[in-house]
């Protein structure tokens, strides 16, 4: 078993000491074991995994090797579910248990997909269903494993109902909520409502992290006097500058470097598209439009991006302590028991056994299946007026939609 971290005690050091814990957001396809283990070197204090669906964890082994990857230095680390039900929730906290510090259940979702099949935002119209989730798994597990969930609010002007729903899920004894301070269908476009987080927190007696619109570390300092939270999260501000809990308003070429160097030493663990999305998203800054376009649309080796960023970056000469310095840390093997879900699984299907086969489990939803609507949101198109030549290095960032193309909030 992984030695553990326990996150109610991260989260009294930090209250202890007048601060707030930074975190890294769980984010389907990028919230990877490499990037966890890039941007903890850059001042995060907790990561999330990326939403792992919880019947393909529990039914398929193709899936767990897929969707959930750990090393000994990947602590604190809270493995995040989309599940609908209590039976694939406690099953899929069960088996992950040894390699995490505590399980998180995804009610934040606002995906079609997901709304249809019942996870995500849509578990938010029947807390009674959320609360006996997290409360069943609160039970089964021991006191110091943390349990917590992400939610929206409600409602954007009547706080008081998602009052009222985190109060009911605080009842059940976890040990932290997070809140993305938007209804599900508001788009990032509309600013957080931080009236509406500092109202929730002041309710609540548990931790509670602040979610939405943190692209620096200034960001950070002034949600926490705000709202008086007592965790900030962030996703697409920390895809755009992983650095930006350290304090970098933006990529800085060293940290570029240090992504370069874990990508080479983890090698086969990371894929193509994982490897490149990233490269994509903190190069933002560092590069012209014409160079952009160049990066999004390069033939898919892995070998062409790493040379592509090191002929147009200025790499030579930079020290990365971290990446170059010593040797990655290799990856956990972990082993899983299904007994447990196969049990449960027989006793509600009237003693048939679950005919589902791991093949077809672990087919429901593969993200890597396409690029994503984050990424594609961020594909660069070139006109007449692009510069067929680079300036002096000098940016011509402009006009990318910073996120979603229509209401996609979320990235399937
Ligand atoms: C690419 C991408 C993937 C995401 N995947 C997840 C996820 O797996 N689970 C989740 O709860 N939220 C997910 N989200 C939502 C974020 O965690 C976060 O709540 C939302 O982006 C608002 O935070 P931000 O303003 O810092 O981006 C994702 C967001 C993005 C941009």
């Amino acid at each position: 078993m992984k030695e553990k971290t326990n996150i109610r005690d991260l989260f009294s050091s930090a209250a202890e000491r007048n601060t707030f814990l930074k975190i890294c957001a769980p984010m389907v396809r990028y919230s990877k074991l490499e990037f966890r283990h890039l941007v903890r070197s850059y001042g995060t204090d907790l990561a999330f995994t990326s939403m792992i669906m919880a019947d393909s964890f529990c039914k398929s082994e193709k899936a767990r090797l897929n969707e959930f990857t750990t090393n000994e230095e990947d602590t604190p680390l809270i493995a995040q579910f989309a599940a609908n039900n209590t039976i694939d929730f406690l099953s899929a906290s069960e088996m992950v248990y040894p390699y995490v510090d505590g399980v998180d259940l995804n009610c934040g979702c606002p995906q079609r997909w997901a709304m249809a099949e019942g996870y995500g935002s849509a578990l938010l119209k029947t807390p009674e269903l959320i609360a006996d989730m997290l409360g069943t798994v609160r039970r089964n597990m021991p006191s110091t494993f943390s349990v917590s969930v992400k939610v929206r609010l409600l409602s954007s002007t009547d706080h008081k109902r998602t009052i009222d729903m985190c109060r009911q899920l605080e009842a059940t004894g976890i040990t932290f909520l997070t809140v993305h301070g938007r209804t599900a269908p508001e788009m990032t476009k509309v600013p957080v409502h931080k009236d509406a987080l500092q109202e929730i927190k002041q309710s609540i007696g548990i931790p509670m992290v602040a979610n939405g619109d943190i692209f620096t570390l200034d960001d950070a300092e002034q949600m926490y006097l705000q709202t008086k939270c007592d965790g900030v999260m962030t996703a697409r501000g920390i895809l755009s500058n992983p650095a930006l809990f350290a304090g970098h308003s933006s990529t800085p070429v060293e940290c570029v470097k240090r992504w370069l160097n874990i990508c080479q030493q983890a090698d086969t663990d990371i894929t193509y598209q994982c490897m490149h999305h990233h490269f994509s998203f903190m190069t933002e800054s560092l590069l012209t439009k014409r160079l952009r376009y160049e990066l999004n649309n390069l033939s898919k080796e892995k070998q062409k991006v790493y040379e592509f960023i090191q002929t147009h970056l200025p790499l030579d000469g930079v020290v990365d302590d971290v990446g170059s310095g010593r040797q990655y840390p290799e990856k956990i093997s972990c082993t899983y028991s299904e007994r447990n879900y196969r049990e449960r699984t027989t006793v509600v299907n009237g003693g048939r056994k679950d005919d589902s086969t791991a093949a077809s489990a672990g087919s429901l939803y593969d993200p890597e299946a396409s690029e994503g609507n984050f990424f594609q949101s961020k594909r660069v198109e070139l006109d007449a007026t692009t510069p067929a030549l680079d300036g002096d290095g000098e940016s011509t960032v402009d006009g990318v939609d910073f996120m979603d193309g229509g209401c996609i909030l979320f990235d399937e």
